[in-house]
């Protein structure tokens, strides 16, 4: 169902590497409601081409930006606010990458490279937009940008090493961003942290089915799937959450505050 939310709003939405991404989903119900957006992604993840199927169906534009890189980010928020004709409404971040994921390093074991890589690619750079944006003046007052964040970065969780520091850190940058952004323009900015989701991302993490099994059993309302977390951020872009701000909000069913649900005192026996 569409209500017309982001009826007139420009949008940036990263992170869409095929059907089963969150940031995917984002786009298509921010097509849904009014919509109009750019996409991006790092050039490399481009070579797969899922990309331009999203494109074609949101009548959005392509722009290839490494997140890393301030350069790109610069051209990626010019040209957006050329091709959409005004300034920005709300940017997705829903960017993560570890290679030390990737590469099953323990925690004890870390590659440091790889680590300050993992904080530049999955948080430092929800930094590198939000300084571009103020510097550009390319965010509407009372724009919106959401970053998808996990609960690693409160609690520990199980092989998910590096990216624990790198989620901390993203919603640290939310907040101290969102107080710099809000005053100066009304701006909002703000982390939603997802239940574990059966995306490229997310399944790359060794034990991910247990991760998975484990919350969906733990939470009264089961596990928020990316077409949920979809909608859930069209409100934060929306006029109807315009005093929400510096928040890292839970999307997970409730897990984030269960102690022990009926499912797994059951299997303890
Ligand atoms: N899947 C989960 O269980 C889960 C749970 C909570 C939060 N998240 C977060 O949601 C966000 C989106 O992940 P997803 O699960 O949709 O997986 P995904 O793999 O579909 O998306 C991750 C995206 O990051 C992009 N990316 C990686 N390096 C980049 C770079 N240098 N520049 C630009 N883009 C780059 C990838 O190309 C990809 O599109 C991530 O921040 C992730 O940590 C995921």
């Amino acid at each position: 169902m569409s209500y017309g939310l982001l009826k007139g709003k420009r949008g940036i939405i990263s992170g869409a590497l095929d059907e089963n991404s969150i940031a995917w989903k984002v786009a298509q119900h921010a097509k849904e409601e009014g919509a109009i957006f750019t996409l991006t992604n790092a050039p490399i993840a481009m070579r797969m081409g899922e990309i331009n199927k999203l494109a074609e169906q949101c009548d959005a534009k392509i722009i290839p930006a490494d997140a890393t890189s301030v350069e790109d980010i610069e051209k990626l928020f010019v040209d957006s606010m050329e091709f959409l004709g005004g300034k920005i409404d709300f940017v997705l971040h829903s960017i993560g990458m570890s290679t030390n994921i990737r590469k099953g390093k323990e925690y004890g074991d870390l590659n440091y490279d790889w680590f300050m890589k993992s904080l530049d690619v999955s948080a430092l750079s929800l930094h590198k937009m939000l300084q571009v944006a103020e510097k550009l003046d390319a965010l509407e007052s009372h724009g919106s940008v959401v970053a998808l964040s996990y609960i690693a970065a409160q609690r520990s969780f199980l092989d998910y090493t590096d990216m624990t520091q790198a989620k901390a850190m993203l919603e640290s940058i939310a907040r101290s961003y969102g107080f710099r952004y809000g005053k100066k323009n009304g701006v909002r900015v703000n982390t939603v942290s997802q239940s574990p989701t059966k995306t490229s991302a997310g399944t790359g993490i060794s034990g991910f089915n247990a991760f998975f099994e484990y919350a969906n059993q733990m939470s009264p309302l089961g596990n928020a799937s990316a077409d949920e977390c979809a909608d859930y951020v069209v409100t934060l872009f929306s006029d109807l959450t315009r005093k929400v701000t510096m928040q890292n909000l839970f999307h997970d069913g409730g897990f984030s505050c269960v102690g022990i649900s009926e499912e797994i005192a059951a299997k303890m026996g």
